[in-house]
């Protein structure tokens, strides 16, 4: 039975870095499974990466969670799955938060990646063990006008990664996350220049990081065999 690691919003900056990361350091050994809700860039990445298969599915429906799961079943057993898909707008200062946008934030970055552990983790356990790893951000532990629920959702998601850790480590599923801080991909290069500018004083290192330096930290988790319920930051020190 083929080996399969499953990346959502693998059509997005760090969702590819991040296929592209598990297909070369896997030698090809993990099949992707490449879910966005943008069947065109990952029928794209799909051509550049041999073996790996497209799912184009909304991931925030109980529907599109389910084609998710069908589709990877029927090309083998998940043994990795990175929950990356994300949204980070609307930007909306904590007196101006709509409920509209409480769903569209924490249906995507909290309800999405619960349920797909749950239906995955669940595979995996079944199969023997596996790894997952969810990209949360540095806005877990750091205050930014704008980012209320979005925060909020992110350190939740911290919260369910420990749980998750805990209850399927006997199982030998290992659970960890990744927090990146300011990344140059599509969700932040419409940001204002003096909004950028004001970040960048915030990173020790004085610079914005690349999808990659998300890429390998992802796949140092999936593949360090002892490290479960971690966060580990990718962030050139913006939460000190
Ligand atoms: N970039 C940063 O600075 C940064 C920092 C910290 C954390 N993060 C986190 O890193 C992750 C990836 O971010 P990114 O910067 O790579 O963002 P991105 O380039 O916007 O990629 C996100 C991808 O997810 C897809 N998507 C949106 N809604 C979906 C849905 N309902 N079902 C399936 N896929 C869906 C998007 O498709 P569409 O483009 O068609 O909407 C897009 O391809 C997110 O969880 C984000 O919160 C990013």
């Amino acid at each position: 039975m083929e080996e399969i690691a499953v990346v959502t919003g693998a059509g997005g900056g760090i969702g590819k870095a991040v296929s592209l990361m598990i297909h070369d350091k896997s030698g090809g050994a993990l099949k992707l499974a490449l879910c966005d809700i943008n069947e065109k860039s990952i029928s794209e990445l799909a051509s550049r990466i041999p073996g790996s298969f497209a799912v184009a599915s909304d991931i925030t429906t109980e529907l599109g969670r389910k084609a998710l799961l069908d589709a990877v079943l029927g090309q083998g057993a998940p043994s990795v799955l990175v929950n990356n898909a994300g949204v980070d707008k609307p930007h909306e200062p904590a007196l101006a938060i709509q409920e509209p946008s409480y769903d569209v934030l924490l249906g995507l970055n909290l309800k999405a990646p619960a349920f797909l552990m749950k239906s995955f983790g669940k595979e995996m356990a079944a199969s023997g063990g596996g790894a997952i790893v969810n990209i949360s951000s540095v806005l877990a532990r750091h205050a930014l006008t704008g980012s209320a629920l979005y925060r909020a959702g992110k350190a939740a998601l911290e919260a369910l990664t420990k749980q998750f850790a805990m209850e399927l480590g006997p199982r030998g599923v290992r659970v960890n996350a990744v927090a990146p801080g300011f990344i140059m991909t599509p969700m932040t290069e419409g940001i204002p220049p003096e909004t950028k500018e004001k970040i960048r004083s915030m990173v020790a290192l004085g610079e914005f990081g690349a999808p990659e330096a998300v890429a390998e930290a992802v796949w140092h988790l999936i593949e360090n065999q002892y490290i479960n319920g971690a966060v580990l930051p990718v962030d050139g020190g913006m939460a000190l």
